[in-house]
């Protein structure tokens, strides 16, 4: 049997789209067979497939699907309008990430050529993503060493962003492991990440499937470690990036950036080109997604608020380019500020 970080987080077997369920690790390692578009929107929508670039392979998979369902026995204008509304449906079920819509729209570029040729840009967009990894791990890992010539390092990061968001080793997280092969990592700080604690249900799982030294700390003492010193270098994933290098990426990220900055620690964005918006400027016009009062109010199915109380509870924030030392993509470094330099 091969390492469990040698699978892929998802793949297409038999007209269906093959998943780890994240919503029951770190338990159970259970996998989710989703075989209409239905099951994909709602494997989206609860987190049981989730961060950026999974989100937009699991929708351009959920897009042939749709196309075997509705163009398998010819291409009418009535079954492409079907695929084009379950490809609305797809895109709409997570609005931060750019990655879900333009996957979804890469594949349904394809349409026009039959559902093999819509799967066939699903599965090839699966195997570009392996090399959009390892080529991006490459650059983040010598931008970390010229920020921090200090070893070994301890590195803090948020959110999950490693082999379960993606269809290899990850993006800021697979940096992490990458340092942590070259013996270049003492301790990794991982954000549990309130309230649905990717980092500590998902980052804590991956990180101890690799042997690498870790702790998980409750959000709001990532600003305590900075100031303690427990910290080089905040490496994090994103959803979506504005031309001008705003970043929105999970909720909690902005304040980790301010508390960086404020203590001169470099904050470094690692994340593919996929995940660039250009035709958004600002950050503030990103759409943030809101999601359920019960995912603050409630802890483990159980109420920790007196009834009716309601939540602000924001997925994602947008970090200003201005508070980010670097942006590393498969193409390179994309945006330095002068804030930590
Ligand atoms: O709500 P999630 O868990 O999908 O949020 C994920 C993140 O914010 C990640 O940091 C981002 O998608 C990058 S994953 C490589």
């Amino acid at each position: 049997m091969s390492k469990p970080s040698d699978q892929p987080s998802l793949r297409w077997d038999d007209h269906t789209i093959v998943t780890l369920d994240q919503r029951a690790l770190p338990h159970e390692q259970r996998h989710l067979r989703l075989s209409t578009v239905d099951d994909v929107i709602t494997a989206i929508t609860t987190l049981a497939v989730r961060g950026a670039p999974s989100i937009g392979l699991a929708g351009a998979l959920g897009v042939a699907l749709s196309a075997y369902a509705h163009c398998s026995r010819g291409i009418t204008g009535d079954g492409q309008e079907a695929v084009r509304a379950d490809a609305r449906r797809i895109s709409a079920a997570r609005p931060t990430a750019v990655n879900l819509a333009w996957a979804v729209d890469r594949a349904l570029a394809k349409l026009g050529d039959g559902p093999d040729a819509v799967l066939n840009e699903a599965t090839v967009m699966i195997d570009e993503d392996r090399v959009v990894n390892r080529r991006m791990v490459a650059h983040a890992v010598e931008v970390v060493r010229d920020h921090c010539p200090q070893r070994p390092l301890r590195l803090l990061t948020h959110c999950n962003t490693g082999r379960l968001a993606t269809a290899a080793v990850g993006t800021a997280l697979g940096t992490i492991l990458a340092l942590a092969d070259s013996g270049r990592v003492a301790e990794v700080l991982v954000n549990e990440t309130r309230p649905l604690l990717q980092g500590a249900r998902l980052t804590a799982w991956e990180l101890a499937e690799a042997v690498v030294p870790y702790r998980v700390c409750v959000d709001s003492a990532a600003a305590a470690a900075m100031s303690q010193g427990l910290v080089d270098c905040v490496i994090v994933g994103a959803d979506r990036i504005t031309a001008r290098g705003d970043v929105a990426n999970k909720i909690g990220t902005y304040a980790l950036a301010i508390a960086a900055a404020h203590h001169g620690i470099p904050f470094i964005v690692v994340a593919p080109e996929s995940s660039r918006d250009r035709s958004l400027a600002d950050g503030r016009d990103i759409v943030i997604e809101e999601r359920p009062d019960d995912e603050v109010t409630a802890y483990g199915g159980i109420r920790t608020t007196p009834p009716g109380t309601r939540a602000y509870n924001p997925a994602f924030d947008v970090t200003p380019a201005s508070l980010i030392t670097a942006i590393v993509s498969e193409h390179g470094v994309h945006h330095t500020s002068e804030v930590c330099a």
